[in-house]
């Protein structure tokens, strides 16, 4: 491995040309030794100058900075259908079963590199209600915020789900409001498209509807630190909850919720949008529109325009979509 030898004096004008010009190796670590500065470079590089090019015979790696690296330095390899992200200041790991053994490991690693409060680990989600079933393998503390397009939103990682591949979806949403109109949230959550349509986009009112006790709570204290108004938040079913004739819009942001459909195009006044999510397998991609068409021909509605596009992929083979239709009440 090659390296330069400098004086000190030159050592950070010729380090600024190396990186200028690529040949410095960012692998390795600049060290010290007997008073010269040792600049490590590419195998390559071979230009004279005001130094003298060596054979790097004690090199200094920096530390690879990432959870993949993390894995396979405690487990010696890196398995499918594992994965970390970090809200705020809590990390949270998905692992294959075969990696248990090595989960507080892994989470004593990520707390270094990351400066975490803690790390959990997801062992999925269940129900409707989609609740995580966490453990926690380092520090302390579960609650945190995510801060995304100007909005904060506050939860416990071990208590509600927080999708970051929607990012996107939530903004797009807000974007399609007009002023004046009257939202309807359906699955809420936390505020998810509920608080980023209230703060970015003219709607009139929002009618958030949860079920659950737990993500109605932070609904409510996000409603509050965002300052946004106009938002009626609504704890039930929404199945039962969500009145007829009243929506220009309706989000309904679950992705296995056909069984709402008719409930959504119901809670419609004359003619509107409603965003139907579902994960669908690739094979039948079309499935989620054929859906909403039946609904809506079964209550004698029109679609008068319908859309699907990706919101993100869901599991192999399977895609998280949604449906944009407009839908006119006859
Ligand atoms: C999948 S999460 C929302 C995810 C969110 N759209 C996102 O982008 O991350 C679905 C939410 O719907 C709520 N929910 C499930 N069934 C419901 C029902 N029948 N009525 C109201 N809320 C319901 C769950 O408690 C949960 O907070």
């Amino acid at each position: 491995m090659k390296a330069v030898k400098v004086r000190r004096e030159k050592a950070e004008k010729i380090r600024k040309w190396l990186e200028k010009n690529c040949y410095k190796d960012k692998d390795r670590r600049i060290r010290l030794e007997d008073g010269y500065v040792i600049i490590p470079v590419t195998e390559s590089f071979d230009i004279p100058g005001d130094y003298e090019i060596i054979q790097d015979r004690n090199p200094v790696f920096k530390e690879k900075k990432n959870f993949r690296s993390v894995v396979e330095n405690v487990a010696g390899y890196y398995p499918k259908y594992t994965d970390f992200k970090i809200f705020g200041k809590i990390g949270v790991v998905k692992l294959p079963e075969e990696l248990t053994q090595f989960s507080r490991k892994i989470a004593d690693e990520l707390m270094r590199i990351y400066r975490l409060q803690a790390v959990w680990l997801d062992r999925g989600r269940h129900g409707m209600l989609r609740k995580p079933e966490m453990e926690l393998l380092a520090g302390q503390g579960s609650e945190t915020e995510v801060k995304e397009h100007g909005c904060i939103f506050r939860f416990d990682v071990t208590k509600v789900m927080f999708s970051q591949g929607n990012k996107y979806e939530k903004m797009r949403i807000a974007g399609l409001v007009e002023d004046g109109e009257v939202v309807a949230d359906m699955f809420a959550g936390i505020g998810y498209f509920t608080i980023p349509v209230g703060k970015h986009s003219p709607a009139k009112k929002i009618y958030a509807f949860e079920i659950n006790p737990d993500s109605y709570t932070f609904l409510l204290e996000n409603i509050k630190i965002n300052r946004v108004n106009g938002i009626i938040p609504v704890l039930g079913d929404s199945m039962y909850t969500v009145p007829e004739g009243f929506a220009d819009r309706v989000i309904m942001g679950h992705i296995n919720a056909e069984a709402f459909i008719p409930v959504a195009i119901r809670a419609l006044r004359e003619e509107g949008w409603i965003h139907y999510h579902e994960s669908t397998p690739e094979k039948i991609l079309n499935r989620p529109v054929e859906r909403v068409k039946k609904h809506a021909r079964k209550l004698g509605a029109e679609v008068k325009e319908i859309n699907l596009r990706k919101v993100k992929n869901y599991s192999p083979g399977v895609l998280h979509v949604v449906v944009d239709a407009r839908i006119k009440i006859n």
